[in-house]
């Protein structure tokens, strides 16, 4: 996408809110300041060749066809009630977490090794948006940390970084559902608390753990961890659900610059995209609208 049609594709409800808040973080500095996005159809595109790319959860093949069968069951009972907008919030989120709970079971059960994520990633239609590792490399080097927010699996996650990004940034964390391996590599359990699409929330800012220390070096005390994203007030938030807003809650933060991508349905969404979010990007943009964001706040400053 041309700057030009970036442009085209950019809806701002209200530019001088926006203004002011980019104000506030820019006299605030990078100290204080942080990115928390979403995973699928955020940092990764919505389409590839012209097709749905997949999530880290859509793209695991387990090497168990009869296990990969049961899940897919379950994403065609439980996807259309995630997205039915007649379901009452607190009932929508017992089903979610009977849906996570469920899966999580089978690939348990099902034997998934470290092998097969591996495999999976490498056969996978997944990609990132242009621009996510510029926007990285950006903000590591003005030590920007960045907390990727999923309700998908955090070891997924981070084959797929390892495998399209080729480097790691030490700025870049995780939270999302994470597994336990035995010695054999095969999966035992799943670390901690469930994280699905509707409690992305302050709790599981707990398990933050930095990525260059997740692919080899020593975990992080998380309680060092919490205190690391909990100082800083200011965030841009990225996400393509309205639900992604609230990845920010815990945070109690001062200022926080909200960017949208709307993939799909952009008729009947984008009036509550444009009410929700301060910079809403639509038709599968590209990230350089974010970088171009971070770059003003902070290149310039003394
Ligand atoms: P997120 O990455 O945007 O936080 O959301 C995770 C997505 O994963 C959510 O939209 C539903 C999807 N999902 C599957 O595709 N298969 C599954 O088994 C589960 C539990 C979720």
């Amino acid at each position: 996408m041309e700057q030009s049609d970036l442009s085209a594709n950019t809806v701002i409800d209200h530019p001088r809110a926006l203004s002011d808040k980019r104000t506030l973080i820019r006299d605030a500095g990078p100290s204080k300041f942080q990115v928390i996005a979403d995973f699928d159809a955020t940092l990764t595109r919505y389409r590839v060749n012209g097709r749905r790319g997949l999530t880290s959860h859509g793209l695991l093949q387990q090497g168990n066809t009869d296990y990969d069968a049961k899940r897919d069951a379950l994403y065609e009972h439980y996807r259309p009630l995630e997205i039915s907008p007649l379901i009452p919030i607190e009932e929508k989120s017992k089903l979610m977490e009977e849906w996570w709970s469920k899966t999580h079971d089978l690939l348990i059960e099902g034997g998934l090794t470290y092998d097969a994520i591996k495999k999976s990633v490498e056969n996978s239609s997944i990609a990132f948006r242009e621009g996510v590792i510029e926007l990285f490399e950006f903000l590591e080097k003005k030590e920007i940390p960045v907390l990727i927010f999923s309700a998908g699996l955090a070891d997924v996650i981070e084959e797929i970084l390892r495998q399209n990004l080729r480097r790691t940034f030490k700025n870049v964390k995780i939270v999302s559902n994470r597994m336990v391996f035995d010695d054999d590599g095969r999966l035992v359990s799943f670390k901690g608390k469930l994280i699905h699409v509707l409690n992305k929330n302050e709790h599981a800012l707990d398990m933050a753990a930095p990525l260059h220390d997740q692919l080899g070096g020593e975990i992080c005390e998380e309680v060092e961890e919490y205190a690391y994203v909990k100082q800083r007030t200011n965030v841009l938030l990225l996400g393509d659900h309205l639900g992604d807003l609230r990845m920010s809650d815990g945070l109690s933060y001062e200022t926080r610059i909200s960017i949208g991508f709307l993939n799909d349905n952009i008729e009947k969404s984008l009036e509550s995209y444009r009410k929700a979010f301060d910079l809403v990007y639509l038709n599968d943009a590209p990230m350089w609208g974010a970088l171009e964001l971070v770059s003003q706040l902070f290149s310039t400053e003394a």
